[in-house]
């Protein structure tokens, strides 16, 4: 079978995992889809950079056009952040028959449904997985697993950042400005800060969890946001003496047509289980009428656990590009609504 060719956006803390599984598990990925896999091009904003990865010096680039107008490239996978810029690139990748896999939660909460419905417009695959709870295969659980129930709740911790945060503060009395230093080092932290110690990361995560979970259209305006820049060591010795531990919950719930979605810094009784889920890991309860309660737990942030679902949409667009099919049902809900909306 003919290889599939790589266009990677981005070589930080993600893009590197990427570089390093797909080199890695060569084998497991040949079995998965029946053919090699390649990283054509890869961009990078400072040729000059240090990196922990070597690649030949022809395969990276610091232009995107090198990417996106490569003939070759069947694949992008879009790993480098950003809103604006980043879905221009995307909708003229996917304008070019290139399927998109994206780790972008920024993207995927405010123009996720424009760039499904121009997917399916050029029979294309955009795929998101990463964009949630890191390592967790959350969103394939709603939209495969989980699709024949009506779910009605979903609670979890889904910043990697904000829980390590806490739980240091907690555990070992750190302070929270050497605390974030650190989520930074190990690369769990976005480029700029704010948006996990403001929840608004997590906001824009239980957006799109929300909207798949429910098939509604959740935007971020929907959604209540309190963030954790404010709390004190003092305010966690209290609820620590009181017998409580405090976790940054998103909350999205439904019920007959109102859906109510909210982040915000709780109290939970030490014995609760979300309260044992430390550092950078996540953890997401979804409720649905049927089943009732499942727990999905894992790595929320890092290189390699977010590359391992990067990697896993790689594989499914493969699959997918083998069968000659695209879409494939964790596009759905949005788009069925983008549609529906487009045609009101
Ligand atoms: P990062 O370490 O800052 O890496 C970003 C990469 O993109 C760098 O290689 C950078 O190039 C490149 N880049 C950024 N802007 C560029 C531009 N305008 N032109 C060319 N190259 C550019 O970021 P990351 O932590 O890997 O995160 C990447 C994406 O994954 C973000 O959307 C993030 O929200 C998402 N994500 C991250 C995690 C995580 O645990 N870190 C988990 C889930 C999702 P240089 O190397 O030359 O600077
Ligand atoms: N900054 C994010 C977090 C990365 O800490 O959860 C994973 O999406």
């Amino acid at each position: 079978a003919k290889e599939v060719r790589i266009g990677l956006l981005g070589l930080g803390t993600v893009g590197t995992g990427v570089v390093s599984i797909i080199s890695r598990h060569q084998e497991e990925l040949r079995h998965q889809v029946g053919c090699p896999v390649t990283i054509k091009k890869v961009l990078v904003r400072n040729l000059d950079k240090k990196r922990d990865i070597e690649l030949d010096d022809s395969v990276v680039t610091d232009q995107i056009e090198d990417v996106l107008f490569d003939q070759d490239i069947d694949v992008i996978i879009e790993v480098m952040g950003g809103v604006e810029t980043t879905k221009e690139h995307l909708l003229t990748a996917l304008r070019n028959g290139k399927h998109v896999v994206t780790a972008n939660k920024d993207l995927m909460a405010i123009y996720g449904a424009e760039l499904l419905k121009v997917a399916a417009e050029h029979n294309c695959d955009v795929y998101y997985e990463a964009s949630v709870a890191g390592g967790i295969p959350i969103l394939r659980s709603l939209s495969d697993g989980l699709s024949a129930d009506r779910i009605t709740k979903m609670m979890g911790i889904v910043n990697g950042t904000t829980n390590y945060i806490l739980t240091k503060m907690t555990q070992n009395g750190s302070s929270y400005e050497e605390v974030l230093t650190q989520a930074q080092e190990l690369g769990f932290a976005e480029s700029d800060p704010t948006a996990d110690v403001e929840g608004l990361d997590a906001a824009r995560k239980m957006a799109i969890l929300a909207t798949l979970g429910f098939s509604m259209n959740v935007s971020l305006d929907d959604v209540t946001v309190k963030g954790i820049s404010s709390v004190t060591k003092t305010d966690l010795d209290y609820c620590d003496q009181l017998g409580y531990t405090m976790k940054l919950i998103g909350l999205a719930k439904r019920d007959e047509g109102r859906v109510e979605v909210s982040v915000e810094p709780t109290l939970l009784p030490k014995d609760h289980p979300l309260a044992s889920v430390h550092n950078e890991y996540n953890a997401v309860y979804v409720y649905g009428e049927a089943v009732g309660e499942t727990m999905f737990y894992g790595p929320g942030a890092g290189s390699l656990p977010t590359a391992t679902a990067v990697v896993s949409d790689l594989v499914s667009v493969m699959k997918n590009m083998r069968l000659g099919v695209c879409g494939r049902a964790v596009q759905e809900p949005l788009h069925q609504r983008v549609m529906k909306q487009a045609n009101e």
